[in-house]
């Protein structure tokens, strides 16, 4: 019964996986892990991985989702009746549980800078002034909840009435303005006084500062911002048709996020230096550095908040992804219970999301392993759970689906020519795993006690 759900045309389908694609995870998170990581090396790596790991991988979701047309767990069933495989499944509903219980917190941070400049509280402050500013927001547990709970609102209230009716035609207005607005906002930051700085330490790799730690977040950055790993893609692509051109939308998915990326790092690196702000000030990085950008800007208020509206927007399309595909799963295409599961998995998850509002405030002190409650949960996420799910997804497909059967899928709408399907399958059935296992391996300093 997944039928009842179908994006309207192809660039429906292109711009909702974008959308999913496209979101914190380039705009916020990849400065800031850059940032920490010693930026251009890491650059570097992140690039590597998205073309040669996530870009195969994201196309391997595809196959799943279109081949089957069903929800995330079912689609694993269909594929390989009888086995434990569709616990891949379950994996990506965990994974996206978590992962939308914090990013829902970081979508709230961007809901309170936009009442802090509605009601003026921004206007004529200086560098130093905003990073207080930043800091008392979301420190202040009522306003840091509260924010929380109005993006997951926003989220359940899309997510119930159908992700299609919901956020399709939107779509077509929002990602190019955005794309506008950094233009703009790149324009000024490369035109402040230490603007080259921010360029060379984006752009020229100084692979000295790349340490193990800091591999495994390239590894799990590319996957985070393409939404690999946690089996969106297989539902979002559940409802595509037939005579879509996987390979097509998955490369231009992929080149849209690296551009992206690049968009966010040229605005923020230059004015980091010019502003003698610290590169590795960790997730606050980018609301403490932009809005000293704006305001460096003739009308910088109204373009500030433009932008806010558009990353809200941009945030807000990936968190519709990882709530529907619980909610597909749970709903099997029935109406009502979509709308009354979406409403329930979203209040579970506002609740699980609370420690990490916290995190920034009254329980700041609470740490794991070493981290902050947030910061927990984010390295599980993005480098446990959706590598760990990603390497799954490279066994599943070249050893449990017909290689007939993926040949087909690549070929409708124009599709693959045959060299291209073998180096995917190939990069798919050895790249990928070992690439994965190396990486975790090497985290866990497997390789130093072997060898060191
Ligand atoms: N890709 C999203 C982002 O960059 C995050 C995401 C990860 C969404 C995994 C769904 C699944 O913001």
């Amino acid at each position: 019964m997944n039928q009842s759900e179908q994006w309207s045309s192809r660039i429906g389908f292109i711009l909702a996986s974008a959308g999913s694609a496209i979101g914190l995870g380039a705009i916020w998170k990849f400065p800031y892990v850059a940032g920490i990581s010693g930026g251009g090396a890491f650059f570097f790596i992140f690039l590597l991985f998205t073309l040669i790991l996530g870009l195969p991988l994201l196309l391997a979701e595809f196959a799943i989702g279109r081949s089957t047309q069903k929800d995330a767990i079912e689609s694993y069933k269909a594929i390989a009746p009888n086995t434990k495989w569709h616990f891949v499944g379950y994996l990506g509903l965990v994974t996206s549980f978590i992962l939308l219980s914090f990013y829902s917190v970081i979508g709230g941070w961007i809901i309170a800078y936009i009442f802090r400049t509605i009601t003026g509280q921004l206007n004529g402050i200086s560098a130093e002034q905003y990073g207080i500013v930043f800091a008392e927001t979301i420190s202040n547990p009522g306003i840091s909840i509260s924010v929380h709970f109005l993006f997951m609102l926003l989220t359940v209230v899309v997510v119930a009435k159908g992700v299609q009716n919901g956020i399709e035609k939107a779509n077509y207005i929002m990602m190019p303005a955005l794309f506008i607005i950094f233009i703009l906002l790149i324009i000024r930051s490369l035109t402040l006084s230490h603007a080259s700085e921010g360029i060379s330490f984006l752009f020229f790799p100084d692979f000295s500062k790349l340490n193990s730690e800091a591999v495994l977040a390239a590894l799990g950055q590319s996957f985070f911002t393409l939404s690999v790993g946690a089996s969106t893609m297989v539902t979002y692509s559940s409802y595509v048709k037939k005579s879509e051109n996987l390979p097509r939308s998955a490369l231009s998915i992929v080149m849209m996020n690296i551009f992206v990326v690049v968009l966010a790092g040229l605005a923020i690196f230059p004015a980091v230096f010019s502003f003698g702000l610290q590169p590795d000030a960790g997730p606050v990085l980018l609301f403490q550095v932009l809005p000293n950008v704006f305001s460096h800007m003739p009308f910088g208020i109204l373009f500030f908040l433009a932008f806010l509206v558009l990353f809200l927007f941009a945030a807000l399309t990936s968190s519709f992804s990882m709530l529907e595909i619980i909610v597909a799963v749970i709903s099997k295409g029935d109406k009502s219970l979509r709308k009354k599961w979406s409403w329930i998995i979203g209040f579970i998850i506002f609740l699980m999301g609370i420690p990490s509002a916290l995190s920034y405030g009254p329980w700041s002190d609470i740490t794991i392993l070493g981290k902050s409650i947030f910061d927990a949960a984010d390295f599980l996420v993005s480098n446990m759970l959706l590598p760990l799910g990603a390497l799954l997804i490279a066994i599943f497909v070249p050893y449990k689906m017909k290689k007939s059967v993926l040949m087909e899928e690549m070929q409708h709408g124009g599709g693959f020519a045959k060299g291209l399907f073998n180096m995917w399958y190939f990069a798919l059935k050895y790249i990928a795993p070992i690439a994965i296992i190396f990486v975790l391996l090497d985290v866990l300093g497997v390789w130093d006690l072997l060898f060191g």
